[in-house]
């Protein structure tokens, strides 16, 4: 989604802009642009339709020197992606970048329109940048006008502000949406994501809600909510310099899905050691008698397969909803209820509006497992179970899921604990987890296996992916990996719903995905598997040795490594993510920048 970056400084900064853009371009967007403060004071600015790198070679054909610019990338909301709904956007002298929406923007364009204003863009962004500019024309500092601007606006923002007058500072915003200030020597900078700025700094502080700064070359001022000063403490990012770099693989979601056995192995680290389980850093759950979980996309898909843990091995009531939808219904909230929040990016705009909603109906406690630190989840939460993963740039979710599956396990059994989980599961599961990042390993030796596979989905137009228990939501992850990346219609169904529709489709044109480690339901499973056979479908079965499941005229089997069930939801993950990763790069499509898809969506 749409990404912000900004610079303060002596030196010229489009090249910094640009590689700051070109970090944020896993987070999806259409068009980028940037706008400069150069020494005659001339506001210049450059626009393009596509990717970063269009606009990078717009700009080393026309240079554009300056120490004072802003740039974005778009995703398209209000308005088509087109050169003139690319940011910035400019009225007079005023220059603004914005991720987010703003909801009156309608009432606020009629208004100024009425005032003489001309539009030059369908975005709701505009209304802001003339806004500024009428406001300017009172107040008594650009500081001032972007405050008195911010009081009209409804809806979510991070912008940041330039006049072409006062070269020397910018200003930015945040409501409902991340920003982050980059400290440097003589030089400060802003961004939607520290990501961004870590080629010129490590040192951030992030701005919270409400809270609006001015940025100048030698330092920054933040106000809060009440426009009163406020201090944001700078932290040194632990986020790696090179986490945006695919090193030698061909994309960021292989080396990614590549990654998992060392992020795995980081989530653990200190939580699990000499066979014991240290979660003494979650508090205490003692008196939790409810679980709500709430998260978006493959997020949720990890709190689907948790509530199979938390029910089954530690025996507490646990639901599960899409944040889209919790948050606009009325929910009913037992007394010592936990609410539980999954995201990788901490920023998902549903997810966050569902937790401040969740924090009103009177949850007991709220708990986020997430990736980001410092993003907005982990601070508005009153606990956080950090995931590591390291930066996922690839906008198919792959080693944030995994890590957020090992997380939640941690949690069940933090929940567990002296509850409904005995010390012998409590033992099972520590073992399972200590051999759990080399089975990852031992699945990905499956790779070759799964290429060739792969040959055989390329030409299909649809697929089906079934699985039964723990593994039902691993077979709707794989069917969103496999639609998201290659754009090949896939659907997944609890193998027992099979006859109470899908079986209708199947024919010899469907592929047919099945998860089948060896489990209590595995028997079920087979007669499921039968069940499509009968009727010409082409199988392919990822199956435990132990489920002896035989291939058979149209079933390939994959044999896959002997785990525990306890953590097959995590391995059987493994195979389904190198399957739609070899489909897409068979049929040539965007694997880490797929269509229309952002790595965070910041909007509703
Ligand atoms: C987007 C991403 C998905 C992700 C979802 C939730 O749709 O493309 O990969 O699962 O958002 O994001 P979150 O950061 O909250 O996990």
């Amino acid at each position: 989604m749409c990404g912000i970056v900004g610079a303060v400084a002596q030196r010229d900064v489009a090249d910094i802009l640009l590689e700051g853009l070109k970090r944020l371009e896993y987070r999806g967007y259409d068009s980028a642009g940037l706008a400069i403060i150069n020494g005659a004071g001339e506001l210049t600015r450059t626009r393009r339709l596509g990717k970063v790198q269009a606009l990078a070679d717009a700009v080393h054909t026309y240079p554009m020197p300056g120490g004072t610019g802003i740039a974005h990338t778009r995703w398209a909301t209000h308005g088509e992606p087109s050169e003139a709904n690319a940011h910035p956007h400019v009225s007079g002298d005023i220059a603004v970048v914005h991720n987010g929406i703003i909801e009156n923007h309608e009432v606020l364009r009629r208004q100024l329109q009425a005032q003489g204003y001309v539009f030059t863009s369908q975005t709701d962004t505009e209304v802001i940048a003339h806004l500024v500019e009428r406001e300017l024309k009172t107040a008594s500092s650009l500081l001032d006008a972007v405050m008195a601007t911010r009081t009209q606006l409804h809806g979510a923002y991070g912008m940041v502000v330039v006049d072409r007058k006062q070269p020397e500072r910018m200003i930015v915003a945040r409501s409902g949406s991340p920003l982050v200030i980059g400290f440097g020597i003589g030089e400060h900078f802003v961004a939607s994501d520290q990501l961004a700025l870590l080629p010129v700094t490590r040192k951030f502080a992030f701005l919270e809600e409400g809270d609006v700064a001015e940025i100048r070359r030698d330092g920054i001022s933040v106000y809060d909510l009440n426009n009163q000063p406020a201090e944001r403490e700078a932290q040194e990012s632990t986020v790696e310099h090179d986490a945006g770099d695919k090193g030698e693989f061909r994309h960021y979601m292989l080396k990614e899905i590549y990654e998992q056995p060392q992020a795995i192995a980081n989530t653990l680290e200190g939580r699990l050691f000499n066979g014991q389980l240290n979660l003494e850093a979650l508090g205490d759950l003692s008196g939790i008698e409810q679980v709500q979980i709430i998260a978006c996309g493959t997020s949720y898909h990890a709190g689907m397969t948790a509530r199979y843990w938390i029910e089954g091995l530690a025996g507490i009531a646990c639901n599960v909803e899409i944040a889209s939808e919790f948050r606009y219904r009325k929910s009913v909230v037992r007394p010592n209820s936990l609410l539980v929040t999954i995201s990788q990016s901490g920023e998902t705009a549903d997810t966050l509006a569902a937790l401040r909603l969740a924090k009103e109906l009177g949850f007991s406690k709220t708990l986020t497992v997430c990736n980001v630190p410092g993003s907005s989840l982990v601070r508005e939460s009153d606990m956080a179970l950090m995931t590591r993963a390291g930066a996922e740039i690839g906008v198919a979710s792959t080693k944030a899921f995994t890590t957020q599956l090992v997380a939640l396990l941690l949690l069940t059994a933090a929940l567990g604990r002296g509850r409904g989980m005995d010390s012998a599961t409590e033992k099972r599961l520590t073992d399972a987890l200590t051999h759990l990042p080399g089975l990852i390993d031992k699945a990905l030796g499956m790779n070759a296996d799964i290429q060739q596979l792969a040959e055989r989905f390329a030409e299909k137009h649809h697929a089906l992916f079934l699985g039964r228990g723990d593994q039902y939501p691993i077979a709707m992850e794989g069917a969103l990996k496999l639609k998201e990346i290659s754009y090949i219609h896939a659907e997944a169904y609890a193998a027992g719903e099979l006859k109470h529709g899908p079986l209708a489709l199947i024919d010899a044109e469907m592929p047919i995905v099945v998860v089948a480690p060896h489990n209590d339901l595995v028997e079920k499973l087979k007669s499921n598997i039968e069940e499509v056979r009968a009727r010409g479908g082409e199988l392919f079965v990822f199956a435990g040795e132990a489920a002896a499941i035989e291939p058979q005229s149209n079933m390939v089997v994959l044999p896959m490594p002997a785990c525990d069930d306890i953590i097959a939801p995590v391995l059987y993950t493994l195979p389904l993510q190198l399957l739609s990763y070899h489909v897409a790069v068979i049929k040539g499509t965007d694997v880490d920048q797929p269509r229309n898809l952002a790595k965070s969506v910041t909007v509703e």
